[in-house]
């Protein structure tokens, strides 16, 4: 007991904390993205796909949970290593000591807030219907009969309209930017590639970043262009 608590309050377990529940909303952002790609293949794909997940039933809300587990913690450790580091440096430097530092890992709680702001919105839009009712309302016929709820409808009516669109490729770019930069802490503070590999490291989080950047900024802007309606 003494011990996990100990592991808690420790700046090193604090780290490991991040890294585990950073890692597993990149890989939910991996499959989601790999799974919604699927409106390329057209309405009866992707709404295939999304009765699957439906089905799934009482798994998927292990997965619901576990995800939002892993952002509250993943927040709140966040902010406690920031208060932990602002004790630690009462008075903050004359100058600015940052300039090594790269722009994604400057900006990781901001970019970081605005994903929140993202992931509330975007819930608000698919998840819920709540910000626009006539994209949620539509319903699909499967090949076998089924009658399910119009998911690529609702997709291509979202980023049909502008607004939603560029605000998404926006976000994207926060995304990107804080992706990148976390991967790489992760690999270092998991002790998965030694300091020695620092800038394989950040080839790879750069490029996987690149990755998600262009996997979900491809839906919206080619909804948009009118290739995909
Ligand atoms: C262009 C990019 C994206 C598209 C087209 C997209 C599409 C969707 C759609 C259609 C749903 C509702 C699924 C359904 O009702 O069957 C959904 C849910 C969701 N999305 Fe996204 N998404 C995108 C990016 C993201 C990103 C970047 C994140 C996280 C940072 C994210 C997190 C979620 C979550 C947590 C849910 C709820 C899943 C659930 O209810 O089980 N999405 N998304």
């Amino acid at each position: 007991m003494t011990l996990s608590l100990d592991f808690f309050r420790s700046s090193i377990g604090k780290k490991i904390i991040m890294a585990i529940t950073g890692f597993i909303w990149f890989g939910f952002v991996i499959l989601h993205m790999v799974g919604n790609l699927q409106v390329f293949q057209g309405p009866e794909k992707l709404n295939t796909y999304a009765k699957f997940l439906k089905d799934l039933g009482p798994l998927l809300w292990v997965a619901r949970i576990g995800l939002i587990v892993a952002f509250v913690a993943h927040v709140c450790t966040a902010i406690l290593l920031k208060l932990e580091n602002s004790s630690a440096r009462p008075v903050s430097y004359a100058k600015n000591s940052t300039i090594q530092a790269s722009v994604a890992s400057r900006t990781m709680a901001y970019s970081g807030l605005l994903l929140l702001t993202f992931l509330i919105y975007h819930l608000a839009h698919f998840t819920l219907g709540y910000t626009n009712p006539d994209h949620y309302t539509h319903e699909y016929i499967l090949k076998n009969g089924d009658v399910v709820h119009d998911v690529y409808a609702m997709v291509i009516l979202g980023f049909q309209d502008p607004t939603i669109s560029i605000s998404y490729i926006v976000f994207m770019v926060f995304l990107a930017l804080h992706f990148s930069h976390a991967l790489g802490s992760m690999l270092q503070t998991l002790g998965i590639l030694a300091p020695k590999h620092n800038p394989a490291i950040q080839k790879i989080s750069t490029g996987l970043g690149l990755l998600v950047f262009i996997g979900n900024c491809s839906m919206p802007l080619s909804i948009l262009l009118g290739y995909v309606r």
